[in-house]
């Protein structure tokens, strides 16, 4: 994998605005529908010109203007095709951006996309449409034999919307598009060294400054987690610091992102079925990588550093055993029980070096454990932590980025569950909490600074395509960090 390769292709159509929807043509229009088919902004004209069979037509496909609805007729003389969305009862901006995501699903084959959809009331329309008809486009077709990228080349929204408004949604959709091209890239192909240089590349392209610490460093600078994962792998481990300083900020904010490349286990294997997805498991890394390029074009004035250690997590002869004992970056010694609990280890050394600088907040993002799948499910991100503020922090981040999340209790009575006879601290709790003590895992290693963390593991991957969604690694979280470093610049 390249960087030209990795650069969300679709992300780079033009995107142009006219006035009103008279006197525009192209080769597909799209046009909302709110509940009880109450026609959305332009559509009314068009349905009037098209005819009185339309109604009918409608009603026998039971097209009533639901979210998620959909109902394409042919065109008139100015668009090829017409395509009708329904936006619900009352739209907001999820809604939008779910419905544009379906709508530029269903453009890929046109050209020249008109739309209104920017022109429903809602703040930040525009930026709703872009990013999700971006993203409803995003294909990963790189190792097909006939690829199908979309088609469409242009689109034009109607109605009076912001150059911002437009930019935002583009840059934050290409940052979202670029986690998704890291995380689909087979393991085989981001080896650590690779997915590394390919974070370089964007940082330099970002006016992002970069140190990547290679094995030799990892040693010697005791990142011993990092280290310790690493041992039965082939491929050296690198730890990545994506530095973005600029002038005008007053706050800090540092991102560090599970970078597990492939997580076979290590000798504490996982089944045939357990692996299949592993590739997945440096969508943290991904999430920062693209939120950081995201908030440096954006050029919002927060200093923000992302942290990533990246390693595959195998059984190699040198690998590190159950029973084996390590010392972490910030001096604390962890007894490993199950070198499938890895995300914590290389974790405990991004979360040491990222309170190094002392920053204003710290969140990490990680596919960390299946147990918060199990308690949230595939579509909500678990967040944790002893601040309130931090946590809440992330949640009105989240809902205003468009992305589920769900507080899960911090419980300081679990910690008894991590207690070691003859280290600081042992890597896997009981059968219980799973996720909870992953939590309190990571809080020895942030100095109880103000810090928060995500765990992915279940929306980092999308089994089907569902809005702006696509199947395959989904960009979860670079969203929620791009709309978090925007609050923190005020
Ligand atoms: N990467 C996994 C967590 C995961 C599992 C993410 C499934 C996405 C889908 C993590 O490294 C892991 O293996 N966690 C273990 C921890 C356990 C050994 C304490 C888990 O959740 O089973
Ligand atoms: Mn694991
Ligand atoms: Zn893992």
């Amino acid at each position: 994998m390249d960087t030209e390769q990795a650069r969300g292709e679709s992300t780079l159509m033009n995107i142009a605005t006219v006035s009103d929807l008279e006197g525009a043509s192209g080769d597909l229009l799209i046009l909302p529908v709110f509940e009880e088919r109450v026609w959305g902004p332009g559509a009314a004209e068009i349905v009037q010109s098209l005819g009185d069979w339309l109604e009918s037509y409608f009603d026998g496909l039971d097209f009533t203007g639901k979210v998620g609805q959909a109902a394409a007729v042919p065109g008139d003389d100015r668009f090829g095709r017409i395509l009708f969305l329904g936006l619900g009862a009352e739209a907001d901006a999820d809604t939008l951006r779910k419905v544009a995501g379906i709508g530029g699903r269903a453009a890929t084959r046109y050209a020249r996309v008109v739309t209104t959809l920017a022109q429903v009331e809602i703040d930040g329309a525009g930026d709703a449409v872009v990013y999700g008809f971006l993203l409803g486009q995003y294909t990963f077709d790189k190792y097909l034999s006939k690829p199908k990228p979309a088609q469409t080349t242009d689109l034009v929204l109607v109605g009076d919307v912001g150059a911002d408004d437009i930019e935002r949604g583009r840059v934050v959709a290409a940052g979202v598009a670029l986690a998704r091209d890291l995380v689909n890239e087979p393991a085989a192909g981001k080896k650590p060294e690779v997915l590394a240089s390919i974070a370089a590349d964007m940082a330099a392209a970002a006016g992002i400054d970069t140190k990547v610490y290679d094995e030799v460093e990892i040693e010697a600078e005791g990142f011993g987690g990092l280290r310790a994962v690493s041992l039965g792998a082939t491929n050296p481990p690198r730890m990545v610091v994506l530095d973005y300083q600029p002038e005008g900020a007053t706050k800090s904010l540092a991102l560090v992102g599970k970078g597990i490349v492939f997580d076979s286990g290590g000798l504490s294997i996982k089944p045939a079925s357990g692996m299949e997805t592993m590739k997945t498991d440096m969508s943290g890394a991904a999430a920062v990588f693209g939120a950081i390029k995201a908030i440096a074009e954006l050029g919002i004035a927060v200093n923000v550093t992302a942290i990533a250690p990246l390693t595959e997590n195998m059984t190699g002869g040198a690998a590190q055993r159950p029973g084996d004992i390590f010392t972490a970056r910030n001096g604390k010694t962890v007894e490993v029980l199950n070198t499938d609990a890895e995300g914590r280890l290389v974790l405990a050394d991004g979360l040491s070096l990222a309170v190094e600088a002392a920053p204003d907040l710290i969140v990490d993002v990680a596919t960390l454990t299946g147990a918060c799948m199990v308690a949230l499910g595939k579509k909500v991100a678990g967040v944790f932590s002893y601040d309130d503020d931090a946590a809440a922090q992330v949640e009105a981040a989240a809902a205003r980025g468009g992305e589920k999340v769900w507080r899960m209790p911090f419980e300081k009575e679990y910690r008894s569950k991590l207690d070691s006879p003859i280290a600081d601290i042992k890597n896997i709790g009981d059968r219980y909490a799973g996720a909870i003590t992953a939590a309190l895992f990571l809080a020895e290693f942030t100095d109880e600074r103000p810090w928060a963390h995500l765990d992915i593991a279940g929306p980092a991957r999308a089994e089907n395509d569902d809005g702006y969604i696509t199947k395959g690694g989904t960009g979860f979280a670079v969203s929620t960090l791009v709309a978090l470093a925007e609050d923190m610049a005020g």
